[in-house]
């Protein structure tokens, strides 16, 4: 894909299902008695692996233009797979599927891509093996594959590590087959989509500060769940929007939980014009269209317990500090190094293939905003996110910039392009 910078960008743009509560619906939804309906599911290749693999585990999935159906077979009702499960790409699959897996009475085996392959498995199996649960990376080298010997769990309580939804998704599924309370503590609050949810599907879940902790054995019935927008996804609309001069672009339905918006609070510490409209909820999520007006932006400071809550969105927010004017320090963020590719590595060298002055550090980067861009050529390696990323530089540098590899957008978003040209003039 080439880019070049852009006339004005337009009109108004309404993004995919968000990825997060996508996954989460279709685990719920067949680990619960009835019928779930999911509508606005994101129908990107991840979430297609998460329907796979409980399709294997013989749940029915009838995947409609408007809806998704998932017939639930309550906790104890998943079949011992009839093939190795694949998650592809998707981290969030292998991470809350081995939740779940842990606590079944079969074996089975988890594999993925090459990306997933280097993705680090420690930290689950870490929790799930102090639970009692029998995991193990089969290489030996604590990534997939992993073959998982399920068992009766023991609820603990686990301090994580590391700020992780999926982590902390893992253990909470699994401690729906417990034998007593779960919880886990992790040191910021990370996305909070699986609580929300697990207790809209009749699971006692409570949470103070950064723990959280979950009662075995519920019983889980189907619900009717509305995804919004993904505002990961919407992110690439606000930076284009916030770069591009002259641009007003109106973003519709997105999904503004409070530990997935630190994008639009670094925006506004950076002087971005952004509007949050018709605020509104869907399943206990809070969603309202956000509108961008184009915007001069000032550098600033990203780290500590705001990483989690804008974790997937580094890399675009890294091009809106390239383009602003002033420093910004982004801290904290070495959990980036372990993402569908290494992501702090790869934005500093496309950001200075560039031009853009940028320094990186142990967990994170510094960027001296302000000079001028240019194009390059630049390759995704894979990575939706950072093919999406550059695609907004584009439309802001000078000349021309090509993406190699640029269809892993069809990861989170298959019509990213389509939908980024359609606010062209
Ligand atoms: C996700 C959690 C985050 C995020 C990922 C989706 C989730 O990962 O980066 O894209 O759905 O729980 P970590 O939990 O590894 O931070």
């Amino acid at each position: 894909m080439k880019f070049r910078k852009s006339a004005p960008l337009k009109g108004a743009i309404t993004v995919p299902g968000d990825k997060s509560i996508s996954h989460r619906s279709v685990m719920l939804g067949a680990i619960s008695k009835g019928t779930t309906s999911i509508t606005n599911f994101l129908e990107g290749a991840d979430c297609l692996s998460t329907i796979d693999c409980f399709r294997k585990m013989g749940i029915e999935i009838d995947r409609k233009p408007e809806e998704i159906l998932i017939h639930g077979k309550g906790l104890h009702g998943l079949q011992a797979p009839s093939d190795i499960l694949d998650v592809g790409n998707s981290g969030t699959t292998v991470r809350l599927l081995s939740g779940i897996l842990a606590g079944q009475t079969f074996q089975s085996t988890l594999t993925g891509d090459d990306s997933i392959q280097k993705r680090p498995m420690k930290r689950i199996i870490t929790p799930l093996t102090a639970m009692g649960g029998e995991i193990k990376s089969i290489r030996d080298n604590d990534c997939v594959p992993l073959q998982i010997q399920g068992r009766l769990l023991k609820g603990i309580h686990y301090d994580s590590p590391v700020s992780s939804a999926q982590v902390k998704s893992c253990i909470l599924l699994a401690g729906l087959y417990a034998d007593g309370p779960t919880s886990v503590t992790e040191p910021y609050l990370s996305r909070n989509h699986s609580e929300l949810m697990l207790r809209s599907f009749g699971a006692s879940v409570t949470s103070k500060d950064t723990t959280v902790t979950i009662q075995p054995e519920p019983e889980l019935t189907g619900q009717k769940v509305v995804v919004p927008g993904d505002i990961s996804s919407a992110a690439y609309f606000i930076a284009a929007g916030l770069l591009v001069p002259d641009s007003e672009i109106l973003i519709k339905n997105v999904g503004t939980n409070p530990t997935r918006d630190g994008i639009l609070r670094v925006c506004r510490q950076m002087g971005a014009d952004i509007q949050l409209l018709d605020p509104r909820e869907h399943c206990q999520e809070p969603a309202a269209d956000i509108l961008v007006r184009s915007s001069s932006l000032k550098g600033t400071q990203i780290q500590g317990e705001l990483i989690p809550t804008l974790i997937d969105e580094l890399p675009v927010i890294a091009v809106m500090a390239a383009f602003a004017e002033g420093t910004t320090v982004i801290r904290d963020a070495q959990e980036l190094k372990v993402k569908e590719s290494n992501r702090l590595d790869i934005m500093v060298h496309h950001l200075q293939a560039m031009g853009a002055d940028v320094t990186p550090t142990e967990d994170g980067m510094i960027i001296r905003g302000g000079a001028p861009l240019h194009g390059a050529s630049l390759d995704s390696h894979l990575d939706h996110r950072i093919a999406m990323s550059f695609a907004v530089a584009g439309l802001a540098a000078d000349g021309e910039t090509e993406i190699t590899r640029a269809d892993c957008v069809n990861i989170s978003y298959p019509d990213f392009y389509k939908d980024l040209l359609s606010l062209q003039p």
